[in-house]
């Protein structure tokens, strides 16, 4: 939700920060400050707004310093506003912070009780006083952050300095908070494309670490003062994959990324010669032991869970319950223990569905994450996981990890299949040569971006459009109008296409066009009889189809023809021309596509 950059080395901190702090703009970005330390003095500077509003007075040469933290915030609690912004400052110890503290009015009167004095609206601002009242009860300072750590109930990832010693601390708990290793320079960071341009070597911290930096070593602890062990690991993240690679947003660079993500999710993966797949990463429980698999997420995830509800009763004929993470997590779910619980999350960082997996846990499902992201929450404590290489996913609107995310959901399919001796080899193998030509069939479509992008120049003035799909396309067409709404702001929604009678025929119009999803499937007849009757209603269609004799295209006022594939794989092309439709839409309007309003690219507070 926030972003939090630190530095401790032998070079000037704040130009490094500064920039680091744009890179993970995409995180939150109504306001952001930085503090940096230089001999025995800590000076602040904090704007409301993006982080160039900070660069244009800070990065001016008066900012000296080698060690110092910085902060783009996502307002949680208190206006974004310059004295709510990051750093937050109690006596001599600065701290910036990403979660949220759910005990802080209860700390905050204690120590209001005890003469402290605030001067924010946030919940943050209690950990600097908390801070500085341990050590007014003497404890020295890496006691005193210890113990107020223990203290806090939330989620945290925390930088914090202290003016009268150069020493920066790092802590996190339910908040994703890294450490990258330089020559002879520490970074810290809310995520690696920050700094992935300075070191492809990183520690990711687990929760109740606690990460010492002074005079360039390195020191960590957990929050009872034990000492730690974390491996480096090295991301294969180059900095130009972090970057936009020539492309006007990172949304753009990540649609026509599609193939490659695809195909980097599936090496190593598919065995085509045997017919297997091979998921090593993963030790799931006896297959055959399964009753029922349940499928939670938020957002675009949740619509590639929707997705995987048809592939796996299709062809697994095991129930499968889907449900949206911020509900699940509230209706106390019936689940046993031979239940399987699937997380699908691109950040592997979103509150709500890192809730959903405890509550699986809790009540003994195995707990299997899909995640795009190394070292992320959901990666690390479910069960098991299955990671989408898709590389860093910059745009707020998740286009490359959904497609990867139905890859991955196939293959486990097939995986399962054959574990159920449901499929053979020879399926699997069929299965194995249809996937590995969707990057192809795929890049066939990024080739029809100038008439998609035409066609959007047409239809960029309307205020509501309709999205309507049958089956395995309804949860398409839901991911299609999210694109849509969240970049364009222009109202959009989608339906069942069998349910349009039901209610929303009532709002066709003219001035109202309807996209429909419709390939050459089990429910293509029943879709035309629903375009018919949008026809007869004067309503614009969009049709997305993979035939190209469609029986209605010469009656829609745009037709997109993509190439056909088997019915799990379908969305993934079908998805496509609706992310660009969404994306030069968007673009014409001029809204700010990779950092929509309002949004922000990991939900990690509720
Ligand atoms: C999708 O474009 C949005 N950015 C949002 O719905 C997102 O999918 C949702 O917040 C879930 O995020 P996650 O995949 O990182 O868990």
């Amino acid at each position: 939700m926030c972003g939090i950059v630190g530095y401790e080395g032998n070079r000037e901190a704040c130009d490094i920060l500064i920039e680091a702090l744009k890179r993970l703009e995409y995180r939150g970005y109504d306001s952001a400050g930085i503090a940096i330390w230089d001999n025995g003095a800590i000076k602040v500077e904090r704007r409301k707004g993006k982080v160039e509003e900070l660069r244009k007075i800070v990065c001016d040469g008066t900012f000296r310093g080698q060690i110092g933290l910085a902060h783009t915030r996502w307002a949680t609690h208190g206006v974004p506003s310059e004295r709510n912004a990051h750093p937050h400052k109690a006596g001599n110890v600065v701290v910036v912070h990403n979660g949220i503290i759910e005990n802080y009015m209860e700390l905050k009167n204690r120590l209001k009780e005890k003469g402290q004095e605030f001067l924010s609206d946030t919940d943050t601002e209690v950990i600097p006083h908390l801070i500085i009242d341990h050590m007014n009860d003497g404890m020295n300072f890496i006691d005193a952050v210890r113990m107020t750590l223990k203290e806090l109930k939330g989620s945290y990832a925390l930088g914090i300095l202290k003016e009268d010693e150069r020493i920066l601390i790092a802590a996190r708990k339910e908040s994703p908070l890294i450490v990258g290793i330089g020559d002879g320079e520490y970074f810290i960071a809310s995520d690696a494309p920050a700094i992935i341009n300075r070191t492809n070597k990183f520690i990711f911290l687990e929760d109740n670490d606690i990460v010492i930096l002074q005079n360039n070593t390195l020191k960590l602890i957990n929050i009872d003062g034990e000492t730690v062990e974390r491996a480096i690991q090295r991301v294969q993240w180059t900095d130009a994959m972090a970057e936009k690679g020539g492309y006007k947003h990172f949304m753009l660079k990540e649609i026509f990324e599609q193939p490659r993500a695809i195909s980097d999710t599936l090496l190593g993966r598919i065995k085509e010669e045997e017919g297997e797949i091979n998921f090593d990463e993963i030790a799931l429980p006896d297959i055959r032991k399964i009753q029922k698999i349940w499928m939670v997420a938020c957002g675009t995830s949740y619509h590639a869970c929707m997705i995987g509800k048809h592939v796996f009763e299709a062809n697994l004929r095991i129930p499968v319950e889907t449900d949206i993470a911020s509900e699940f997590r509230y209706r106390d779910p019936i689940i046993s223990e031979d239940d399987l619980l699937i997380v699908v999350s691109q950040s592997g960082e979103t509150a709500d569905t890192i809730a959903a997996m405890k509550e699986g846990k809790r009540k003994g499902a195995f707990t299997l994450s899909i995640c795009n992201v190394l070292g992320s929450t959901l990666a690390r404590d479910a069960d098991g996981v299955i990671f989408t290489h898709a590389g860093p996913e910059i745009g707020v609107a998740s286009t490359k990890a959904f497609t990867t995310q139905v890859s991955v959901i196939f293959m486990l399919m097939l995986f399962m299949g054959k574990k159920l001796d449901i499929l053979n080899n020879q399926d699997i193998r069929k299965h194995i040569l249809e996937i590995k030509r969707i990057p192809h069939k795929l890049q066939t479509i990024l080739e029809m971006a100038p008439s998609i992008e035409e066609a959007a120049r047409k239809y960029m003035s309307c205020k509501d459009f309709l999205y309507l799909g049958r089956g395995i396309q309804f949860p398409t067409v839901l991911e299609g109008a999210l694109k849509l709404k969240e970049i364009s702001y222009i109202h959009a929604e989608a339906y069942a296409a069998g349910e349009m009678k039901h209610g929303p025929i009532a709002l066709i119009d003219e001035n109202m066009p309807i996209v429909f999803v419709s390939p050459n499937d089990q429910t293509y007849k029943k879709t035309c009889s629903n375009m018919e009757e949008v026809t007869a209603r004067r309503g614009r269609i969009i049709l997305i189809t993979d035939d190209k004799n469609h029986e209605m295209s010469k009656r829609v006022d745009t037709l997109f023809v993509v190439p056909d594939t088997i019915y799990e794989l379908q969305p993934i092309l079908s998805m496509a021309p609706l992310q660009l439709f969404a994306y030069y839409i968007a673009n014409f309007l001029g809204t700010d596509v990779d950092q929509p309003r309002n949004l922000a690219k990991s939900v990690t507070v509720e």
